[in-house]
């Protein structure tokens, strides 16, 4: 179960601070589908951002399968289970896909994994893997 207990996310303006998230309490059950929808700047992505861990929240805690996660890095919280896809595809500017594409080597084949995906599936890897 991924648990949200009072999260409030603010940042610094010129003058003060703006509130972007209040006093905001979840809980997901696991192997369900929510969808959050709200108007255009209502804190959705910020939303997202801070349960995947690349914002962290001003105030309150975030626990997944009752482990506090809140301290936790993407890296570790992605390990752990819980992804984020961006709305814009990430670039990665100077690389072209001929420079990342490695080919499979005999220990990573599969007879699971069709031919036809090899390369699609070892170039995601290559990049994940420079991304770093
Ligand atoms: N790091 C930030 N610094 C300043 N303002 C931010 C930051 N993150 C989000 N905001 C502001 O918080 C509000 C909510 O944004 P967002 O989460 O993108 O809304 P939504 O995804 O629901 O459209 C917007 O006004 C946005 O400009
Ligand atoms: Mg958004």
């Amino acid at each position: 179960m991924l648990e949200l207990k009072n999260i409030s996310f603010s940042v610094a303006e010129d003058v003060g601070r703006k509130e972007i998230i209040h006093d905001l309490s979840l809980k997901v059950d696991n192997r369900k589908f929510v969808v959050v929808t709200g108007p255009n700047g209502g804190g959705k992505s910020t939303l997202a951002r801070l349960i995947a861990g690349i914002e962290k929240p001003t105030g309150g805690r975030i626990f997944l399968d009752g482990e506090d996660v809140t301290d936790k890095s993407v890296t570790e919280r992605a390990r752990m289970g819980i992804g984020f896809a961006f709305q814009q595809p990430v670039r990665f500017k100077g690389w072209r896909s001929s420079t990342c594409c490695v080919w499979p080597s005999a220990e990573n084949f599969s007879s699971a994994r069709p031919a036809s995906i090899w390369p699609k599936w070892d170039c995601a890897r290559a990049t994940t893997s420079t991304a770093r």
